[in-house]
């Protein structure tokens, strides 16, 4: 579940918001026996936080890959330098792992202002943000991770702290409790959501920036490897990262954690170098899918090849054989599987390609080559 990625998160006014330890332990080396979804999981896992930090590209041009986003991120950050005027309130989406808190965390370091976080679910009443809100300087940015879980009088209570830079103060409880209003200094809100479309319009209407994040390619990811095997002081040679890389899901936390568990066995069993080799024989050791697919991604073609003779399949009728939420299916599992060439979206439903087949050990139907052959 999603709240046990920020395992620090308390309730209440004061400890609403997520308190990153700066200076704790260093987990790397231990030894966690870890399934195979769970070395792949895009997700960050509650060992991770704190090497994760260290991990953060600090600044806008570290940020490997996303040019779109970054350029897009530059100019707006240029023009409120410009201007003097805080940034638009800005919300990231896409899958977990591909960089929205990062980002969140590095423009704040851009416009050079402070930078206050917290999350939808940790977020119970309006009276936990009253402190925060008042306290953000001209500028400041409040950043709302899991946006979309954010309960329906929280948005309410923020629609005018957003729009006119005011928030209502309840006095007392009832239907007749008198409220003041309270003028606040004009932040900007960055939200940040896996799940873009449980957003509600109202609130998604108040973003001056939308920026979608994607898969990184595996030419970025291997950047990304040999960034955080500079930091972490590790040797890999090109054939060793490009593995690594093929392997990430497409998700630099992915990459980034293969690359440490890799790093552990390079050490213990080679001579402390990533080669193509070691690299390998590692990631071979820990049951990484030769293209990072896990276990819901395999029930997912395999459902569509077994049950429903390969597709076209609607997503309700996925979604009812395996028991997953179908917006999950939407949002988390299929864009990964589209990316990759596993799956296609068409007009009639699901598809899983030949690849697909191949991959699970089939020989792909000739009508299924054909309608792939049409795209
Ligand atoms: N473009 C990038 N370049 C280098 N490292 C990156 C990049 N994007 C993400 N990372 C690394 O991946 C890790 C995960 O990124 P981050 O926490 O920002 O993801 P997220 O999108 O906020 O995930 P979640 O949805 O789980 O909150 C970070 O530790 C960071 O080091
Ligand atoms: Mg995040």
């Amino acid at each position: 579940m999603k709240l046990s990625t920020h395992a620090r998160v308390e309730f209440g006014i004061s400890s609403a918001y997520i308190q990153y330890s700066r200076s704790g332990p260093e987990m790397l080396g231990e030894c966690h026996a870890m399934s195979r979804a769970e070395i792949t999981t895009p997700e960050v896992l509650s060992e991770e936080s704190v090497v994760e930090l260290s991990l953060r590209p600090q600044r806008l041009e570290e940020f490997i890959g996303q040019q779109k986003v970054k350029d897009n991120l530059q100019l707006a950050i240029d023009a409120a330098l410009a201007r003097g005027e805080p940034l638009d309130h800005a919300i990231f989406y896409g899958p977990p792992g591909l960089g929205k808190t990062t980002l969140a965390e590095l423009i704040a370091r851009e416009l050079r202002v402070n930078i206050r976080t917290t999350s939808g679910p940790a977020l119970e009443k309006p009276g936990d943000l009253v402190g925060t809100l008042t306290n953000l300087r001209s500028g400041d940015i409040l950043f709302i991770d899991e946006i979309h879980r954010l309960r329906p009088v929280i948005e309410e209570f923020l629609y005018p702290a957003m729009e006119d830079y005011k928030i209502d103060i309840r006095l007392s409880e009832g239907p007749k409790a008198q409220t003041i209003t309270m003028p606040i200094e004009r932040f900007t809100l960055i939200g940040a959501t896996t799940r873009f479309g449980m957003l509600t319009p109202p609130m998604r209407a108040r973003f001056g920036i939308e920026q979608r994040l994607n898969y990184y390619s595996p030419e970025d990811l291997e950047l990304i490897v040999r960034r955080t095997g500079d930091v972490l002081k590790v040797v890999i040679e090109t054939a060793g990262a490009k593995e690594i890389a093929r392997r990430s899901r497409g998700t630099p936390r992915v990459a980034n954690r293969l690359l440490r568990r890799v790093r552990d066995y390079a050490q213990v069993r080679a001579d402390g170098v990533i080669t193509e080799d070691v690299a390998r024989a590692a990631l071979a050791m820990l049951d990484v899918d030769q293209f990072g697919l896990d276990d819901m991604d395999g029930r997912i073609l395999r459902a569509i090849i077994e049950k429903f003779d390969g597709g076209p399949v609607g997503v309700a009728t996925i979604s009812a054989a395996l028991g997953e939420d179908a917006s999950t299916l939407e949002e988390v599992y299929e864009p990964f599987l589209v990316q990759q060439g596993f799956l296609q979206r068409t007009p009639r439903g699901r598809v899983a390609t030949p690849m697909a087949y191949r991959h699970f050990g089939y020989a792909p139907p000739a009508v299924a080559a054909e309608q792939v052959a049409l795209f």
